[in-house]
């Protein structure tokens, strides 16, 4: 039986979530890749395990997590059931819908009928009564934002979620989806956009900019460009890396294109006393405006080398033009 550490707590830090109630641990989990049908069920459980007893109370899904989607939430929904029964009061679990999850014009982006439904089989999948953030996972070209708020608005009435987020947005849309929620009494408190020292889109697309003023949280996903911000590529391509062990979304050329950016990047963690993926993480949580980095793991122990970030997130202006020289 599963007993979590009792120091949990003095472990992590937390950060409101823009002017919201909700404390976010500043390092989450997301259950993106390892927690399909293709993952080891003992290992994902440690992962969890490994998280919690370190204060991460937030884990991550989306209805097409996997492979094969919707693998994700039922591995998550028997680890919950089987280990986190007593604790669901202390963790905040989020799901998302906006991509392909079934066949037919009902099962992709953005229309009322696809968002309830999905919601409804992803609380199947997890054995769960309710989220705690339920986010649309892409802005939809053609139905109407009004449309995807107010299935946004039925979701959290219905107390299927307790809040709501965006993820994918741009600046522009954000602002027209806070007033339309606002109007609707909809507490929608976070954005969830990809963020690292090789993506910097919310800095351009108004995101970052539009999201503090609005003052709504933004959680950072793939803060470690998927691994290539560690240590692990700077000796050729491990076997058991994402590259090998799941093709689908990081790719052998992308890794070798910045090779020469990362083994400089590493160079500079060193001098500040860090790993490459501590000193990835705490560059994205220096602002005061992210809430919390969100990162992926295959094993227990990067979860552990990851929560060290907190210890160093600021950095000196020279640290800083050194990063943006070398990655940008
Ligand atoms: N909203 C969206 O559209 C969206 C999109 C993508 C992701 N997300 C969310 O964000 C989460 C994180 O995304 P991500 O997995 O791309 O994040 P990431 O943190 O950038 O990458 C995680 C991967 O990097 C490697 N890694 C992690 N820590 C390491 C360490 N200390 N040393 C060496 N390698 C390390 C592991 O891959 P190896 O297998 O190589 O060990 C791990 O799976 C997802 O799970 C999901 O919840 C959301």
């Amino acid at each position: 039986m599963y007993n979590p550490d009792e120091e949990r707590y003095n472990k992590m830090l937390y950060k409101r979530c823009g002017n919201s109630g909700l404390k976010l641990p500043m390092v989450s989990l997301g259950l993106w890749h390892n927690f399909g049908d293709t993952g080891n069920y003992e290992n994902m459980e440690n992962m969890c395990f490994t998280a919690f007893d370190n204060g991460i109370t937030h884990f991550d899904l989306a209805n097409n997590y996997g492979p094969a989607p919707g693998s994700a939430e039922i591995n998550f929904g028997k680890i919950l059931k089987e280990n986190f029964s007593a604790y669901r009061d202390e963790l905040i679990i989020s799901t998302k819908a906006g991509y392909t999850m079934w066949p037919g014009p009902y099962g992709d982006w953005g229309s009322r009928k696809y968002l309830i439904a999905s919601l409804d089989q992803s609380l199947q999948r997890m054995k769960l009564d309710y989220v705690d953030i339920f986010y649309h996972h892409r802005m939809d070209p053609e139905t109407p934002l009004e449309e995807t708020m107010g299935a946004l608005a039925q979701i959290v009435h219905s107390g299927k979620a307790l809040y709501v987020g965006l993820s994918n947005y741009d600046g522009p849309t954000l602002e027209k989806a806070t007033t339309i929620l606002s109007d609707l009494r909809v507490p929608f408190i976070i954005n969830q956009n990809r963020y690292s020292i090789f993506d910097r889109t919310i800095e351009k697309n108004g995101l970052n900019q539009k999201a503090t003023e609005l003052k709504k949280g933004i959680i950072c996903f793939s803060p470690l460009a998927q691994g290539m911000l560690t240590d692990k590529y700077l000796e050729g391509i491990p076997e058991d890396s994402r590259i090998r062990t799941d093709g689908r979304f990081l790719k052998e050329t992308t890794v070798n294109e910045k090779l020469d950016k990362v083994v400089a990047l590493n160079k500079l963690a060193k001098k500040r006393g860090q790993t490459l993926a501590e000193m990835a993480l705490a560059w994205v949580l220096k602002d005061d405006n992210i809430t919390s980095v969100l990162i992926g793991a295959s094993k227990p122990s990067q979860i552990l080398e990851n929560i060290k970030a907190l210890e160093n997130t600021s950095f000196t202006e020279e640290e800083l033009i050194q990063i943006d020289n070398i990655s940008l």
